[in-house]
């Protein structure tokens, strides 16, 4: 069974998972129990709440959604994989996040997502991951390709620098996840960047002229009109534990961008 099947990560599971069952938000909303009947032997459960900074108004909703939610998904009491994030770090490491490192995290989302990890139970592998990206939903590769459309620069923030993952490559890996003895795993892509790093890379591959302008998070914040939930300025993950490893971020890009035909 998928939770979470309309969202990106969602999308790639149930390509991975062919015979899984892939329930959407209106087939079950986690933040209630499960609907009678639901037969699994294995929950991937991909549904969450990923407003970053909607979580900081909302930090009641979004633990209801993140916390309530698995603990409903492990309620069903089978084997469960859930995913987990880098924002359960605070960001002072200058060297890759391992599962052994105390979480911090700075904002509502990565505390929710870090009770989360508890809720999950002693039967789940929980799989810390980053900067996702793919062909479905909203991501940064897609809102790059969407403004890179329309303008013939961007400002991008330059100073946050993480190794953004492809929901596919992430999506086949957790096969090999599920062979291990359940726990935290850190799996994302090889390699690191910046936001701006990241765009420049898609517009690149993408064929597109436009500039990025490199700024930082505070001249972003000051431009949207904001208040943005704090990130992490440094949150590459790696893992210590043997988790999957996945291919460069920059071949996720690519398999990415071959999905959408643009390359
Ligand atoms: N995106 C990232 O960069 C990132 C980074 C690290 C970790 N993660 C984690 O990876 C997992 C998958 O994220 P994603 O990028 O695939 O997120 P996503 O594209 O936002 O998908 C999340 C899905 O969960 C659904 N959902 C939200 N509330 C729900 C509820 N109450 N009941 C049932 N479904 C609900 C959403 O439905 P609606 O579309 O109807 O809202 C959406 O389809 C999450 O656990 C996330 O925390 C994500």
């Amino acid at each position: 069974m998928i939770t979470g099947a309309g969202g990106q990560l969602g999308h790639a599971l149930a390509e991975a998972f062919p015979d899984a069952l892939p329930l959407t938000r209106a087939e079950w909303d986690v933040s209630h129990p499960a609907p009678e009947g639901l037969d699994a032997s294995l929950v991937l459960h991909a549904a969450a709440w990923t407003n970053v900074d909607g979580a900081e108004d909302d930090p009641q909703g979004a633990a209801a959604v993140n916390v309530g939610g698995t603990q409903h998904a492990a309620a069903l009491g089978v084997p469960l994989v859930t995913w987990s994030t880098d924002y359960v770090f605070d960001g002072t490491k200058r060297t890759p996040y391992v599962e052994s490192d105390p979480p911090s995290p700075l904002g509502a989302y990565g505390r929710t997502k870090l009770h989360a990890e508890a809720a999950a139970g002693n039967s789940a592998w929980v799989v810390r991951t980053a900067w996702l990206f793919g062909p479905t939903s909203h991501n940064f590769l897609r809102t790059m390709l969407r403004l890179g459309a329309e303008r013939d620069e961007v400002a991008v923030v330059d100073d946050q620098r993480g190794s953004p993952t492809y929901v596919g490559h992430l999506a086949e890996a957790t096969k090999q996840v599920t062979d291990l003895p359940h726990g935290v795993y850190h799996v994302a892509a090889a390699g690191d960047c910046t936001w701006a790093g990241f765009a420049e890379a898609i517009f690149e591959e993408a064929g597109l002229a436009t500039r990025v302008r490199r700024i930082t998070t505070a001249e972003f914040g000051a431009a949207q009109k904001a208040q943005l939930a704090p990130r992490p300025a440094y949150s590459v993950l790696r893992s210590e534990k043997g988790a999957p490893e996945l291919p460069h971020w920059r071949d996720g890009l690519r398999a990415c961008l071959a999905r959408l035909d643009l390359v």
